[in-house]
């Protein structure tokens, strides 16, 4: 079964075939990045706009490269929550219209579902159940996928989302945008027992993030070291946070391994592509003998594969949308 999917979600226009929820025909993915950066975060309004313009041209582009048609394909796919709700119209108006032209199924995705599908298409042995950890720019969870379209919420942040975090703090340490990739260089220079930070915990919740006071602490040293006229050393502040972050999730995430039973842990989201955190969750699951799978980069951030990966279970399943299909601006997984 070959399923277009569509992905509009925040700033990437993408448009992916995929057959079966595993195999790859065609997965194209146009940044809005560059235009984004000039204003140092994504302006939603230009986001939705370059979507609108880039829609069409995104979707030949993608059909083209799996050598088929929209008369051969078997259901539309697309992102309908959550995500900025300009962005999500767009992808979600473009598919019903695809969807009532061809009179193929309409099958609704939620993004962080995809997020995690990405890594069935990169590890074709990869079979719910297991535990996931989704780290984007707007989530963090730790997730129990159950089966292939059944998932409990068991952690999740309280306040910032991880990647938030890391764009915040590269912003304020003078990297450039989109902040988390420079960060994660940046650290890979440095010495991350330079500044001394928090590993804030949530009482009762053994699961649950804080990053809101991590990400404080951070900024905090970097605005008394510049009222002094000093300069934080941008790569061991890096260095620092990162290590933060890594002890903060390999310890929620292999405490709840443990307690749930699960051997095999799963990586997912755009934070995912972040080295530092591949690197600790690999020692620590060769530790513990766990399997960790992990997508590759080119999976790990937003893109309409994992879309239809998804969705191929979701229609398994009997999810099919009507033509009354809305975008949603957030909802949670489970
Ligand atoms: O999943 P994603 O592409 O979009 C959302 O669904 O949010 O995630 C984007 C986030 C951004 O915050 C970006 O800075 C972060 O992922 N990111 C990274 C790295 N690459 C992307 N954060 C840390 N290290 C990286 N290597
Ligand atoms: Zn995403």
């Amino acid at each position: 079964m070959k399923i277009l999917g569509i992905e509009t979600s925040c700033d990437e226009t993408a448009v992916a075939v995929v057959e079966d929820g595993r195999i790859i025909h065609a997965n194209v993915v146009r940044s809005q990045m560059e235009e984004h950066g000039l204003y140092g975060g994504v302006v939603p309004e230009i986001a939705s706009r370059r979507h609108t313009e880039q829609i069409v041209a995104v979707t030949d582009q993608a059909l083209c490269e799996a050598q088929t048609t929209l008369d051969r394909l078997d259901a539309i796919a697309v992102t309908y929550t959550p995500g900025l709700i300009g962005a999500l119209l767009v992808g979600v108006n473009f598919a019903k219209g695809i969807a009532l032209m061809t009179q193929k199924p309409l099958i609704p995705m939620h993004h962080i579902k995809g997020h995690i599908a990405a890594n069935y298409l990169a590890h074709p042995d990869l079979r719910p159940p297991f535990l996931c950890l989704v780290i984007s720019g707007g989530h963090s969870h730790i997730i129990e996928v159950l089966s292939y379209t059944a998932y409990r919420v068991v952690g999740r942040t309280r306040d910032d989302a991880v990647g938030e975090s890391y764009d915040k703090i590269a912003r304020s340490l003078g990297l450039p945008y989109p902040g988390g990739v420079h960060l994660d260089q940046a650290a890979s220079k440095g010495d991350p027992s330079r500044y001394s930070l928090p590993r804030p915990s949530i009482p009762g919740f053994p699961y649950d993030f804080s990053f809101s006071g991590l990400k404080t602490a951070v900024l905090n040293q970097i605005h008394n070291a510049t009222q002094k006229g000093e300069r934080v050393n941008p790569a061991d502040m890096a260095a620092s946070f990162q290590e933060a972050v890594c002890d903060l999730i390999e310890s929620r995430l292999m405490a709840a391994a443990a307690e749930l039973c699960y051997d095999t842990i799963v990586l997912a989201g755009g934070v995912s592509a972040n080295s530092g955190i591949r690197s600790r969750m690999e020692r620590a699951c060769v530790a513990a003998g766990k399997q960790l799978y992990v997508p590759p980069l080119s999976l790990c951030g937003d893109n309409a594969a994992m879309i239809a990966a998804g969705a191929y279970h979701e229609w398994q399943a009997g999810t099919v949308a009507g033509m009354d299909l809305n975008a949603v601006a957030s909802m949670p997984i489970a």
